[in-house]
């Protein structure tokens, strides 16, 4: 095994372990979302039993607008997790993502568990992933068609983590010419590309830039649930103690840098309310979802979808990936009926207002 391999290998697996195992949650910000409420309707004028939770995402019928988003894939145990995240989304007609593909572009060692996921998931959606530094540098012919093939993917997700990358100990943090890389990518590739940040938020000038790239989708995965930062310091303490030559300093402000998630999702909704016929990408909320009432919140605030990584691990830790995903499914469709929507098209004309 050559060096560079050994250290994504490795980090694949300690960001599991961190994350299921340190407090790595944001702890002077939330996702924003309980300062909205929906204001009850005591005459919802439906019947409970008609309510439809489908909505469509990449041109696929699915059961409710959510996701797991992309976590790993890399290492030897990584084919376990991957295989139950996808028969548990194959079972209940939800999209996955996987993890950075990284690994799979150095060596074809671990693969398997890459690939696991199409044989678990033969119909739902499943997104490839690669990091911007990568697309930044410029993905070859061959390195995009493997990702692809992997998983015979649906989508491609680009995922966009300078902060992650900033406190990592073996960071990348050229993301010199993404841009114009990003544009090329998504003009060469022939499915959609999304683009997702992993906790930090996408701003709406931000969101802007990245359609004008032509991204399909926006993942805005903004600050309230899982920081990077803080992931990444753990991991710099273990390999450096307290020598912080590398990194910046554990200061607060920067450990919970980024945008609510909330925040994301009204500024992208305001924007292509102003812009309306220009900026017609899908949006998805994600970044500390934590329950259905935090799904119907986000798509009444202008999402089209949502996703949750670190709430899935804990489930999948716990053995309570499908019942926590059944629960949620069943507190989105109670707000619905308290707020009289009787499909995913209503809830988004609902009116949301904030508490204060
Ligand atoms: C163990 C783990 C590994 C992750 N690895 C990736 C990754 O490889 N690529 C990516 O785009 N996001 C990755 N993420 C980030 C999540 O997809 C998500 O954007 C972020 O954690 C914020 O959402 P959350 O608060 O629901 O966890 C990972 C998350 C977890 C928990």
């Amino acid at each position: 095994m050559n060096n560079s391999r050994n250290i994504t290998v490795d980090r694949k697996q300690s960001h599991v372990e961190t994350c299921l195992n340190k407090p790595v949650g944001f702890d002077t910000k939330t996702t924003g979302f309980e300062q909205y409420e929906f204001t009850h309707n005591a005459a919802p004028e439906i019947n409970f039993c008609d309510i439809d939770l489908s909505t469509v995402f990449l041109d696929r019928t699915i059961a409710f607008p959510f996701m797991i988003s992309s976590m790993t894939g890399g290492y030897a145990e990584a084919e376990h997790l991957n295989r139950t995240l996808a028969s548990t989304a194959e079972k209940l007609n939800i999209p996955l993502g996987v993890g950075s593909m990284r690994q799979a572009l150095e060596n074809n060692e671990f693969r398997q568990s890459f690939s696991i996921v199409r044989q678990e998931a033969p119909t739902i959606p499943l997104l490839a992933n690669i990091g911007a530094p990568e697309v930044a540098k410029g993905l070859s012919d061959r390195d995009l068609e493997l990702l692809l093939d992997i998983i015979r993917a649906d989508g491609l997700i680009v995922h966009l983590n300078p902060a992650q990358e900033l406190f990592q100990p073996e960071g990348d943090t050229n993301f010199k010419n993404f841009l114009s890389r990003l544009r090329k990518l998504t003009e060469a590739i022939g499915i959609p590309v999304i683009a997702k940040e992993v906790g930090c938020g996408i701003s709406p000038a931000t969101a802007a830039r990245l359609c004008d790239a032509g991204v399909s989708v926006i993942d805005v995965a903004g600050a309230g649930g899982i920081s990077w930062q803080k992931v990444e310091e753990e991991r710099y303490l273990q390999q450096f103690e307290h020598d912080r030559r590398f990194s910046p300093s554990a200061l607060p402000e920067l450990l919970n840098w980024g945008i609510p998630t909330a925040s994301c999702l009204r500024g992208i909704a305001e924007l292509k309310q102003k812009e309306h016929g220009l900026f017609q990408t899908a949006i998805i909320a994600s970044g500390g979802i934590s329950n259905g009432i935090d799904i119907a919140k986000a798509i009444a605030l202008g999402a089209d979808m949502c996703g949750s990584a670190g709430m899935m691990l804990q489930a999948l830790h716990k053995g309570k990936l499908e019942e926590t995903i059944v629960t949620w499914m069943n507190d989105l469709r109670a707000v619905m009926f308290l707020v009289g929507a009787q499909n995913i098209s209503q809830l988004k004309k609902t009116l949301i207002s904030l508490t204060k």
